[in-house]
């Protein structure tokens, strides 16, 4: 028994000294990954390192601001891929080749745009601020990752968390808002979502941080444009919600198009490089944004393509997406000493460490699952609706006109009617058109077919045709609902626009349903905040339904109907005049009160200002208490405020929680900052209780102008539902 057990041990130990002298470090799955990292660096040539700091595309790309040179032959060596295809098999080909053609066996890592959803598409990230509900952001993540993975996805760009107070600026559709704090709880949610709690599970996918940074500063609203951003606002406003993500794991960034104070984001070492991976420590990979290093070159600062590569890559961007900047130049750049080998290094340590992590050198391959157990499963398409509904925020309810009246017959008018694609929103994905529901049949399902749908009018345009079909349609329905807005594409990248109103054949027609003198309710669909002076008085009720994605119909008609409350609130400052912009609430105090510092002209105020939204249900709040007055650097308070559902409907309200240190010292600060907030659902006729725990290291703590952290002694005051409440810190 004894030599039979020796024999075994000695056996073992030859089969373990084999698999160890012939597997190399790198791909044993037990080792930690920093060693497989380090293990597989030594391995490599200068040229198989560079093919690792290339992404090229593969498939069919829709975007048309992103149509770029395919490479026909793409060598197996390549960093990696934008994944156009929708499902695994040309995935594990690519990966087949990689694994298997090459030396060194090294995957491809495959990345999309996925950004509110894949197939089953949610609704657009600015209405998911709206809910302001995180939570809910890292389910519909969680899908849209798992369906993405599916399809052979490892990396999607996204979130954007670029904080954009100018809504002319289309891309305002793919961020969380105005605010800095609700784009940084946001980011975290939202990479939590996509990558899981391990990012080797299965559906799991690596999220990107982007566009690094200010890219929302764009002046003028304008895309791809420079911005002008003073250091202080930049640590106040631009790069909070990217430390949030970083802190929160998130493995990759992508540099910006913009043009930093005359640096291009794509060249800007102080940022790419002090700030995010030396300052914050940052130790996943950044891409490049698509041309993001030829348009250096653009930009201004550099005169050809292996300046730009030279530019981008000392600045810290570690792989070029598309531009092929770095495969042709960088090797002669090494070989001039332009861009050192340490360097070299360290790109391409970032990138395979994002692999080692992701698992791909353990387990390259997807399974291929047919498409009906992958895609739009009936979890995820209950989830695109029940988001939608806690997305849309009731703007105006007069004489409570909604919800509308159980057997009433309802005149729907307008170009959203019957809209598929374009309750999709941008960046949809691979959600598809026929496979959305129109606001018609959900509200036809919704209200027992008693509902006559009337286009009345196309998006934009001078055909008046419709109207007088709109119009008697109108007056013989008991409600109308217009159903008004932008296209999907009037929003997103390369999408500004320098009139937000709603286009004018739009307003004509709501002046001419108007004449049938009925209840009128609008219902907006649209990515950006809209100036709506105009047409508001005109509506008695007016339901902002952003793109709502795939079930979206279902949730505007389930809110017409009162199935669902609304309980949506802006994430954003709808102006009431164009030239208002920017507006937005955490502005800076001004030098003068009074009816001083004021347009002539125009009013001030905004005509929806952020934080604004209605309930079906009626809300009384108690004034702001404190648990004391006076609380020490290492100490703490409550703040807390009642909440009371005087309806009886039952309802969910969220309480924004507000600090603000009226006489800043080192740095003046904003009239108000949000720090926290918290929804909860309140049964009719029942009280909540919210309180916000202030912790002044982290909120009642500002950056200066080099981002260092300073705490002022004295007093702040904190704000929630209108009232407020002064304190000391000592
Ligand atoms: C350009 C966009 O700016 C960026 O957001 C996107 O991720 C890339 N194209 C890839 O499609």
């Amino acid at each position: 028994m004894k030599t039979i057990k020796a024999i075994a041990i000695i056996l073992a130990a030859v089969v373990l000294s084999a698999f160890s002298w012939k597997t190399p470090v790198y791909k044993d799955a037990s080792q930690p990954v920093e060693k497989r990292v380090q293990d597989l660096l030594k391995r490599m040539t200068l040229q198989e390192k560079i093919m690792q700091m290339n992404q090229y595309i593969i498939g069919r790309n829709d975007n048309s601001n992103n149509r770029g040179k395919v490479v026909a032959k793409i060598p197996p060596e390549i960093g990696s891929l934008i994944y156009f295809y929708e499902d695994p098999e040309t995935r594990n080909d690519i990966q087949k080749r990689a694994m298997e053609q090459t030396r060194l066996g090294i995957p491809v890592l495959l990345g999309f745009d996925v950004i509110h959803g894949y197939r089953t598409v949610f609704p657009v990230p600015l209405a998911q601020a709206a809910s302001f509900n995180p939570g809910m952001t890292s389910k519909l993540n969680a899908i849209a990752a798992s369906e993405a993975y599916s399809a052979g996805i490892d990396w999607t760009f996204a979130p954007m968390i670029d904080v954009c107070r100018d809504p002319r600026w289309g891309r305002i559709v793919e961020c969380y808002g105005e605010d800095p704090y609700t784009n940084s709880v946001f980011c975290e949610a939202a990479v939590k979502g996509f990558q899981g709690k391990n990012l080797s599970d299965k559906g799991t996918i690596a999220a990107c941080l982007k566009h690094f940074v200010c890219y929302g500063a764009s002046e003028a609203g304008r895309d791809y444009v420079y911005t002008e951003v003073s250091d202080q606002t930049m640590w106040d406003t631009y790069l909070p919600p990217y430390e949030a993500g970083v802190k929160a794991g998130a493995q990759t960034v992508m540099s910006a198009f913009n043009n930093i104070n005359g640096i291009p984001a794509s060249a800007n070492r102080h940022t790419l490089t002090d700030i995010l991976k030396n300052g914050w420590g940052f130790d996943g990979l950044v891409v490049s944004d698509w041309d993001a290093i030829a348009q250096i070159k653009l930009n201004g600062m550099a005169q050809d393509a292996a300046e730009c590569a030279e530019l981008s890559v000392n600045a810290g961007v570690d792989l070029d997406m598309k531009d092929n900047a770095y495969a042709e130049h960088l090797e002669q750049l090494v070989k001039e000493g332009k861009v050192s080998i340490k360097r070299i290094d360290d790109a391409v340590a970032r990138i395979l460490r994002v692999k080692f992590r992701l698992g791909l050198f353990d387990d390259p391959y997807r399974e291929n699952k047919p498409q009906e157990e992958v895609f739009m499963q009936q979890e995820s398409l209950e989830l695109s609706e029940k988001a939608a509904a806690e997305s849309m925020v009731l703007l105006k309810n007069d004489s409570s006109v909604l919800p509308l009246r159980k057997g009433a017959h309802i005149a729907l008018i307008g170009p959203l009617a019957e809209a598929k694609k374009d309750l999709l929103g941008s960046w949809r994905g691979k959600g598809r058109a026929d496979e959305t529901e129109t606001l018609a049949a959900a509200m036809q399902r919704e209200f027992d077919g008693r509902v006559t749908v009337v286009e009345g009018c196309s998006f934009k345009g001078e055909d008046r045709s419709g109207f007088a079909e709109a119009l008697q349609a109108a007056q013989s329905a008991d409600a109308v609902v217009l159903a008004l807005g932008e296209k999907s594409g009037w929003s997103g990248e390369n999408a500004s626009r320098a009139n937000i109103e709603l286009p004018e054949i739009q307003q004509e027609l709501l002046r001419e349903v108007k004449k049938a003198g009925k209840p009128m309710v609008v219902v907006l669909f649209n990515g950006r905040p809209l100036v709506l002076t105009q047409d508001e008085p005109m509506a008695d009720a007016i339901l902002e339904a952003w793109f709502p994605g795939t079930r979206g119909a279902a949730a505007v008609a389930g809110t017409l109907s009162g199935r669902y409350n609304p309980s949506g609130k802006l994430p954003v400052t709808f102006p009431a005049h164009q030239g208002q912009i920017p507006i937005y609430y955490n502005k800076r105090l001004p030098a003068r009160r009074g009816n001083q510092g004021y347009y002539f002209d125009v009013t001030v105020k905004p005509l929806y200002p952020f934080g604004h939204g209605l309930s079906y249900s009626n809300f009384e709040s108690s004034p702001v208490t404190l648990s004391a007055d006076k609380l020490s650097k290492g100490g703490k308070i409550t703040a807390s405020v009642t909440v009371k559902n005087t309806s009886a409907v039952d309802g969910a309200q969220t309480v924004l929680w507000f600090i603000s240190d009226p006489s800043c010292r080192r740095v003046t600060r904003p009239e108000k900052e949000l720090r926290h907030f918290e929804k909860k659902i309140i049964p009719a006729g029942a009280s909540e209780t919210f309180t916000f725990e202030i912790q002044p290291e982290r909120d009642l703590s500002f950056p200066d102008s080099q981002g260092t952290r300073f705490i002022e002694a004295g007093k702040f005051i904190v704000s929630a539902c209108g009232t407020q409440a002064e304190f000391t810190l000592e």
